[in-house]
């Protein structure tokens, strides 16, 4: 049986990611924070799919130690990892000067060294094996700079420079090794935008706003036989084509309209 980690598995895109491998017979291995939340989206994805194996671990990932004791508990347990999703992150809204610097600190943490710690860790194992994926997930935040949402899009183009660049590092190995960049645009219905105080936010009522069935769906594909690196959201992949033709102060304007505050919001 293949084994699939995918760090905050019980909620949002994960949750919907889960289902695809769940229903393809791997076994699903979660770590997120709330134990409640773990056990409450377990018992509803084995009324789904009756078979399906799933462990989980309640960590808080944003702490330095954490990615090693993640690890540690999949050796220790003797699972091999074949597929690991780097999926667990949160956004902050406002200007970085206004914002508490300490949940941005944590962001920071978790979206950025917790990604790199735990793909170092089990890249290591894969390539030894010559075998595994790696599937980072990032933002459509990391194609330019998002003033209000500053840090959080900068955190998103670390994951997608690293993960796009260890790519190539690893075809220039001969490295069997995939690691896949997955950039969704505004999801419409996860908690993200609740955590991150987002809810009155243009964008994700905006040009090219998805949803977690269809973030999941286009990982699924393109995790069997697709691309590399995914812009998730058939709207956002045409902006994505036309990014490059758009003069920078041109993005500048669309960016910022779209992270506005909704009229009537506040
Ligand atoms: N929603 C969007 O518009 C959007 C767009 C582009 C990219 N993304 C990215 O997509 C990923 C998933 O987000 P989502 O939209 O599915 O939102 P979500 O439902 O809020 O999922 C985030 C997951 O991360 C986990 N998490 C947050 N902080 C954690 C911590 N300190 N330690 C361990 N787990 C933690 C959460 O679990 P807990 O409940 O335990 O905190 C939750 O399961 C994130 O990386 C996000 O940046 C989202």
């Amino acid at each position: 049986m293949k084994t699939v980690l995918i760090t905050g598995g019980s909620s949002g895109i994960g949750l919907e990611m889960s289902r695809h491998f769940a229903r393809a017979g791997y076994r699903l291995i979660w770590v997120s924070k709330p134990p409640e939340e773990l056990a409450a989206a377990k018992a509803r994805l084995i009324t789904e799919f009756r078979s399906v194996a799933i462990d989980t671990l309640s960590k808080d990932l944003s702490l330095l130690q954490a990615a090693r004791e993640v690890y540690d508990w999949t050796v220790e347990n003797g699972w091999q990892i074949d597929v690991l999703i780097n999926n667990a992150g949160f956004g902050s809204y406002g200007f970085c000067n206004e914002i508490d610097s300490k949940k941005e600190l944590d962001m920071i943490h978790l979206n950025i060294v917790n990604v790199y710690q735990l793909t170092r860790l089990f890249l290591s194992d894969m390539m030894k094996r010559n075998d595994g994926t790696i599937i980072n997930i990032s933002s459509n935040s990391s194609f330019q700079p998002v003033p209000r949402m500053n840090t959080y899009a900068s955190t998103k183009a670390f994951v997608t420079h690293f993960s796009r660049g260890l790519r190539e590092e690893l075809k220039l190995q001969g490295s069997n090794v995939r690691i896949m960049t997955i950039c969704p645009a505004a999801i419409q219905d996860t908690a993200f935008k609740v955590t991150g105080k987002m809810e009155q936010v243009k964008t994700f009522n905006g040009l090219a706003f998805t949803t977690a069935k269809e973030v999941a769906s286009d990982v699924w594909k393109n995790f069997n036989g697709g691309k590399d690196f995914v812009v998730t959201g058939a709207k956002m992949r045409l902006f994505y084509l036309l990014h490059g033709l758009v003069p920078y102060r041109l993005q500048q304007f669309l960016v910022q309209k779209e992270t506005e505050i909704e009229k009537g919001g506040k």
